[in-house]
């Protein structure tokens, strides 16, 4: 089994470039199962949920070659149209796929999906959208049968502004006749990403960014040449790494108006950041004050893949700092984790209190998410002492040899097995 070994206590110098977004790039694969030609993503990072990702695209009948750092993804042969468990399991976009099949092959097969254990994670606002497009969808046995022969163009009402939800309805509509809105849709970059993506295929959408996209049916899609949006979560997973390790770091690849609710609570903690274009340099001393209190909420407002990393950093903040989880039911798995290393969190149901500690020390933690992982990583690179982190492929899936990354500004930390 992979873990990480780190020695920590070591301030952070040098650049760290941030790779294409995770969360972009996966539903535009599943977008392009809706393409009649070839399709270019360029500079992909090979994180073990694109690689998943492909397998399900092959499985279907896709050609998926990686050509150095681009991906390129052909369609055109769609022959297939059920993801059975092994694959579907493996990862929450194994459900994006459900609106492109409904769209170009109007049939699909689908099992239920899986990701991060951050909370129960149903997908009825997904299944609503495409029945109110008019399929027919059976749940039976772990599986979705769906049927989309009479699907056509409608409104659209989700119940929340979920992010997959919003792209799975987009992609249902995108090659079914007449015109759909999407009423309350999620207003993510990554929606804005898709919607930028399927236009250049081809598709009519208008309105990502904001609460009501619309949709006008095509009968065709074609390929293209695509460059997805950095990660914004990596580029604020980073700059909460320097500035809770401390050093001077210039982070490329990070769009600041993606990461506004972030760096409001940074400018509050003494560190200090400069902006240039896509470049911010970040310096810290790790002598940090509190930033008070954060809440998670869809965006605009603070991303709850932010949530770990950020009590990290607010466990080495001076003062009492209120976190709260509005997004996911069970995203603390993390707190039992940071306290073995000596941080004072106390959590009551979607809320933890924590009280900043000047020192954190090493020990063997283990990473059960994501997110959670990153946030492990970062208290490890901070305490004093030996920390070893096991559950790394819950880390490989959204940061791509971040060990390397870290290195490479000067952290003392190695993939080692056991
Ligand atoms: C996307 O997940 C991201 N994943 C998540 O990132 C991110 O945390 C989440 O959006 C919120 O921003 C990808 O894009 C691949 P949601 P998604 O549907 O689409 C409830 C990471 O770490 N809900 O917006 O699954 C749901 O349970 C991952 O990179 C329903 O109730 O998130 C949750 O409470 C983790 N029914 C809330 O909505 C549904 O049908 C938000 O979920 C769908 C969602």
């Amino acid at each position: 089994m992979q873990k990480l070994f780190i020695n920590g206590g070591k301030k952070l110098y040098g650049k760290i470039k941030i790779d294409k977004s995770k969360n972009a790039i996966l539903p535009l694969l599943a977008g392009a199962i809706m393409v009649e030609g070839e399709v270019v993503f360029e500079d992909v990072p090979p994180l073990s949920d694109v690689v998943n990702m492909c397998k399900i695209l092959q499985s279907l009948g896709g050609s998926v070659v990686w050509q150095e750092n681009n991906l390129v993804v052909d369609m055109t042969n769609l022959s297939a149209h059920d993801i059975l468990s092994p694959l579907a399991s493996k990862l929450r976009s194994s459900i994006f796929a459900l609106g492109p099949l409904l769209s170009r092959a109007k049939i699909a097969k689908i099992a239920y999906p899986g990701g991060c254990e951050i909370g129960l994670r149903p997908i009825d606002i997904h299944l609503s959208a495409m029945r109110t497009l008019g399929a027919k969808i059976v749940e039976k046995n772990g599986y979705i049968y769906a049927n989309g022969s009479a699907m056509e163009g409608a409104d659209i009402v989700l119940d929340f502004p979920s992010v997959g939800a919003t792209e799975n309805a987009m992609m249902g509509a995108v090659l079914t006749r007449g015109i759909t809105r999407i009423f309350n849709s999620a207003k993510e970059p990554e929606i804005v990403d898709l919607q930028n993506f399927l236009n250049k295929c081809g598709a009519k959408i208008s309105g990502a960014g904001t609460n009501q996209i619309t949709v006008e049916g095509v009968s065709k899609l074609h390929g293209c040449l695509y460059s997805t949006i950095p990660d914004r979560i990596s580029g604020g997973s980073f700059l909460l790494t320097v500035a809770m390790c401390g050093g001077d770091v210039e982070i490329e690849n990070f769009l600041p108006y993606h990461n506004q609710a972030l760096l409001s609570k940074i400018k509050q903690t003494a560190c200090f950041y400069d902006i240039k274009n896509d470049k911010i340099k970040i310096r810290s001393d790790g002598k940090l004050t509190t930033f008070g209190e954060v809440e998670t909420a869809v965006y605009p407002g603070f991303p709850t893949d932010l949530q770990p990393q950020i009590m990290a950093l607010a466990s080495v903040c001076e003062g009492y700092t209120l976190i709260e989880e509005n997004l996911f039911e069970s995203r603390f798995l993390h707190v039992s984790e940071l306290k073995k290393m000596g941080a004072d969190i106390r959590c009551k149901n979607n809320v933890c209190i924590v009280h900043g500690k000047d020192k954190l020390f090493g020990a063997e933690v283990s990473s059960a998410d994501l997110r959670g992982g990153m946030a492990l990583v970062m208290a490890g690179l901070r305490g004093e002492g030996y920390t070893t982190v096991s559950g790394v492929e819950y880390i490989d899936r959204g940061y791509y040899q971040i060990e390397k990354i870290l290195s490479q500004v000067g952290a003392d930390i190695k993939r080692i097995e056991e």
